[in-house]
C-alpha cells in the first residue's frame, strides 16, 4: 500500500520533470504509443539521428539506414528492392518512414513487430536477408561507438544515469529519432482545413473516386487501415504475413501501406513490381472498371498527399559532423 503510494508520487514527480513531447498536433490523430521505458528528449532524438546517418552500425562502414531510407523520398529509396552489405539480394522493397510512430506493426508483412525498437534490430542484426550484416557483433557496435569522440557523452545524455552503450541503447533512440519523423503538411491537409485553392480541380475529382474506391483500406488520416489484405488471386513467391502465422489464408497477404509521400516512395508494391502510381492502381484488383482518365484522377489526388517540408526539413537531415547540439 504504501509502495504502492511511493511509486504513484514517484510517477508523479517523473511526469512533472518531463514535459510533454511536442508532436506537432497531426490532424485527428492522438499522440502515438510511446514504450514506458523509451520517453522522448531532445537529446536521444538527436543520438538516434547520428546513428541513422552512421554507416559504422555496419560491418563493413558503407551503409547506413540512410542508404535505403533517403530524405528525399520521404525516407524511401527508389529501387524495387535494396541488396544488403554482402549483396544478398534484397526481398522487399523500401518503405517510407513517414509517420512511422503511428503504426501498430511494422514492415509489409510482419505482425509481430510491433515497436520500431524491435524494428531497428531487423536491419542490422537480421540475417533474412542479411541487410546491415552486424549479426553477432552487437559487441563491435558498442566498441566503435565508444571510440568515437562524440557518442559517449552523446549516450549519457540521452541515458541519464547510464554510462553503457549496448544495442539496446542504439535501439532506443533510433526508434527516438523515427518517432519525430511527422509528415501531415500536404496540399491534401490544407484543402481539408478549408484553403480550396490547395488541390487543383482534377485532384479533387481524384478524390472522390478515391472516396469510394479505396478508402476501405487506405482510410484514416494514415491513409491505410494499417490490416493485411492480398491483391493478386495468384500469390506470388513472398508468402507475407502467412509467412509469419503459417495460415493458409494469410498466404500473399501485405499491409495496406500509407498513401502519404505516395509521389516520392516509388517503385511500389513490397516487390517494388509497380513502377508508377498508375501501376500500382492497376495491380489492384476490381480497377479494370476505371477510366485511364479516372486513373489519372486518382493519381493527381495522390500527388496532394506530398509533404514537400518533410524532405527537405533540416531537422531529418544529416547532421553536422559536429557532436549533436
Ligand atoms: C539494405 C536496405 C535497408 C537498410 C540499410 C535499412 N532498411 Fe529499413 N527497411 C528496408 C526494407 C526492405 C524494409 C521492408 C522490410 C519488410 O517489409 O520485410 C524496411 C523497413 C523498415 C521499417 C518499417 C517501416 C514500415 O512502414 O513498416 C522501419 C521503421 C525501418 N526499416 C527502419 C530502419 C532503420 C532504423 C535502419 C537502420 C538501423 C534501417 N531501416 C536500415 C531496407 C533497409
Ligand atoms: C482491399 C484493400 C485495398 C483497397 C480497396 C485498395 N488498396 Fe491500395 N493497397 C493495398 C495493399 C494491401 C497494398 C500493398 C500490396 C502489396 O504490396 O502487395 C496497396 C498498395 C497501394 C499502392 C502502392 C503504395 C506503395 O507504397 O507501394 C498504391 C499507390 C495504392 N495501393 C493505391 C490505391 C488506390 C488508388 C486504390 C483505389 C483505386 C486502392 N489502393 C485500393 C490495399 C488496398
Amino acid at each position: 500500500m504504501l509502495r504502492g503510494l511511493g511509486l504513484a508520487i514517484a510517477a508523479l514527480i517523473l511526469t512533472a520533470a518531463a514535459p510533454p513531447w511536442e508532436w506537432g498536433s497531426p490532424v485527428g490523430l492522438r499522440p502515438p504509443r510511446v514504450p514506458a521505458d523509451n520517453p522522448m528528449s531532445v537529446a536521444k532524438v538527436e543520438l538516434g539521428r547520428r546513428l541513422f546517418y552512421d554507416a559504422d552500425l555496419l560491418i563493413d562502414g558503407t551503409m547506413a539506414c540512410a542508404t535505403c531510407h533517403e530524405q528525399h523520398r520521404a525516407f524511401a529509396d527508389g529501387n524495387a528492392t535494396h541488396a544488403g552489405v554482402h549483396g544478398d539480394p534484397g526481398r522487399r522493397n523500401v518503405p517510407g518512414l513517414a509517420n512511422v510512430a503511428w503504426l501498430r506493426s511494422l514492415t509489409w508483412g510482419d505482425s509481430r513487430i510491433t515497436s520500431l525498437e524491435t524494428q531497428a534490430a531487423v536491419p542490422v542484426i537480421g540475417k533474412t536477408p542479411i541487410e546491415m550484416g552486424m549479426a553477432g557483433e552487437e559487441a563491435e557496435i558498442a566498441r566503435r561507438q565508444s571510440r568515437d569522440s562524440c557518442y559517449p557523452a552523446m549516450f549519457t545524455r540521452a541515458f541519464p544515469g547510464s554510462d553503457t552503450i549496448d544495442f539496446a541503447h542504439v535501439a532506443k533512440a533510433l526508434a527516438a529519432f523515427e518517432r519525430t519523423l511527422v509528415s501531415f503538411d500536404t496540399p491534401y491537409d490544407a484543402y481539408a482545413r478549408g484553403d480550396l485553392s490547395a488541390m487543383s480541380a482534377e485532384a479533387v475529382a481524384g478524390s472522390k473516386l478515391f472516396d469510394s474506391d479505396c478508402r476501405s483500406c487506405h482510410s484514416g488520416p494514415l491513409l491505410t487501415d494499417q490490416k493485411f489484405h492480398r491483391m493478386g488471386s495468384t500469390p506470388g513467391s513472398d508468402a507475407g504475413l502467412g509467412e509469419i502465422t503459417r495460415r493458409t489464408k494469410d498466404i500473399g497477404r501485405f499491409r495496406s501501406p500509407s498513401l502519404r509521400n505516395v509521389e516520392l516512395t516509388g517503385p511500389y508494391f513490397h516487390d517494388g513490381s509497380a513502377k508508377t502510381i498508375a501501376d500500382a492502381i492497376r495491380l489492384h484488383p476490381h480497377t479494370a472498371n476505371l477510366y485511364d482518365a479516372q486513373v489519372a484522377q486518382i493519381t493527381a489526388f495522390l500527388k496532394s498527399l506530398t509533404d514537400r517540408r518533410f524532405v527537405t526539413n533540416t531537422r531529418y537531415s544529416l547532421p553536422e559532423l559536429a557532436c549533436g547540439k
